[in-house]
């Protein structure tokens, strides 16, 4: 397998001293050591046990055992079928498989209903901020996270990033739906799929010589010390984002966003003594798993460039707003991870949009409280959110379904 190609990082990274920096930076940072305790968890307790050893046995096991047996057309043929929280599971799904997620697509005893509502309020009106951030955002620290960036690359969608983005999105898209969590929402039906999905991926890439060639020592990915890492990019990156822009927020909006992502982190198989039980927990979190593993891979940089190069497209055919674009993205992740991910410097657009921005955000919000803006604001916000994804699948629709394959040679 071809590794990311050197022209594109020499043009990426920027002449010669790219390609020294990216080579130098590559291998794995030293990972600190687990000292978080469980007491900061939604359960309050646990063994303590380092997260960078622990996976999902579970369905690890019944997933390897469904593609070792070729039963993923089969099962994918059915979950195509299931698209709603309230809906049966489909009868045609091998009875293991139905088993697992009959249990798996459970909330968890803590789950608070009306602080589920209180988040699908705000994701009301907020979509602008949260799909720019959990969007872009999160895609340009993910591009960072060396495992994330690799795992991604190395695996079957990597070769197909519009197919990969759309499908991330499905799950990104229900998550900040006014119906989330409700009877006729989706993130249920998106989390578990997801579960899978990465219980197959556990069992596929360490096969893949190129995952092998680059992955520092790891023989499984997707620990649930990486999950966390990649939970963190999602609402806490997103929510100092907010505060950072002084957009205005109540306790109880603050609370349920996060309750939010605590469910969802429980329905994507984190264990409850992992996930935070407070914005503080969150942030001390965030400071141990996060911050020191971001750094350059190859991978990272190639994908970056991909997701920019997209972006452009969507937001004009014929990539013009290529620039404005980089800028955006360097705005919304900062200098660090932008140099990270190499995206290159756009002075006139950076200064633009440091300008606008803020200003931007300030007439949003002295709107908000207007009758009828909330459904307005929601209407612009879920076309965007339809453009997208029939942009990225060409029209078609996509799903999310268990891979069997890797990335191909
Ligand atoms: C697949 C979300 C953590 C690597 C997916 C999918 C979603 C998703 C929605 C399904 C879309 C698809 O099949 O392409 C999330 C969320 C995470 C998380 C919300 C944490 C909160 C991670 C981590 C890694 C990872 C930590 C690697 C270190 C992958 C890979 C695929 C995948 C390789 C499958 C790609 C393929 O074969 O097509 N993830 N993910 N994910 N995820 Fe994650």
């Amino acid at each position: 397998m071809d590794g990311p190609s050197r022209r594109k990082m020499l043009i990426t990274g920027g002449a010669l001293g790219a390609f020294g920096a990216l080579g130098m930076a590559a291998p794995a940072h030293a990972r600190p050591l687990w000292t978080w305790a469980p007491s900061g968890s939604v359960a309050g307790a646990g063994a303590g046990a380092d997260p960078e050893w622990v996976w999902d046995e579970e369905v690890d096991r019944l997933v390897a055992a469904v593609i070792d047996r070729g039963d993923v057309p089969r099962v994918n043929a059915e979950l195509r079928k299931w698209t709603r929280n309230d809906q049966p599971l489909p009868p045609g799904l091998p009875a293991d498989v139905r088993d697992f997620m009959e249990r798996a697509r459970q909330l968890p005893s803590w789950a608070d209903r009306s602080k589920l509502e209180t988040a699908a309020r705000f994701n009301g009106t907020r979509g602008l901020y949260l799909n720019l951030l959990n969007g872009v955002g999160g895609g340009m620290l993910s591009t960072a996270i060396p495992r994330e960036a690799r795992a991604v690359y190395y695996s079957k969608g990597g070769a197909d990033m519009e197919d990969r983005v759309a499908k991330t999105s499905l799950l990104g898209f229900a998550v900040g739906g006014l119906n989330a969590y409700r009877p006729d929402g989706k993130v249920v039906v998106e989390a578990v799929k997801t579960r899978m999905v990465h219980a197959a991926v556990r069992h596929l890439l360490p096969k893949s010589p190129g995952w092998s060639r680059t992955g520092g020592g790891q023989t499984i990915p997707i620990s649930q010390a990486d999950m966390l890492v990649t939970w963190h990019s999602l609402p806490t990156y997103t929510m100092r984002k907010l505060l950072e822009w002084n957009v205005p927020m109540s306790p109880a909006d603050s609370e349920g966003y996060l309750h939010l992502w605590q469910v969802t982190a429980h329905m994507l198989g984190i264990l409850d003594e992992y996930i935070p039980a407070t914005w503080d927990a969150a942030d001390s979190q965030y400071g141990q798993v996060l911050e020191p593993i971001l750094a350059t891979t190859p991978e990272g940089v190639e994908l970056t460039d991909i997701l920019l190069g997209q972006l452009a497209e969507q937001t004009s055919p014929g990539g013009i707003d290529r620039p404005l674009v980089n800028a955006l993205a360097r705005y919304l992740v900062g200098d660090h991870v932008a140099d990270l991910d190499r995206i290159p410097r756009e002075p006139f657009w950076e200064r633009a949009i440091a300008t606008a921005w803020p200003k931007l955000v300030a007439y949003r919000e002295k709107l908000i409280p207007l009758p009828l803006v909330p459904p307005l604001a929601w209407t612009i916000d879920e076309a965007a959110r339809q453009y997208i994804l029939f942009y990225l699948t060409k029209g078609r629709g996509t799903h999310i379904e268990i891979p069997d394959t890797n990335r191909p040679d």
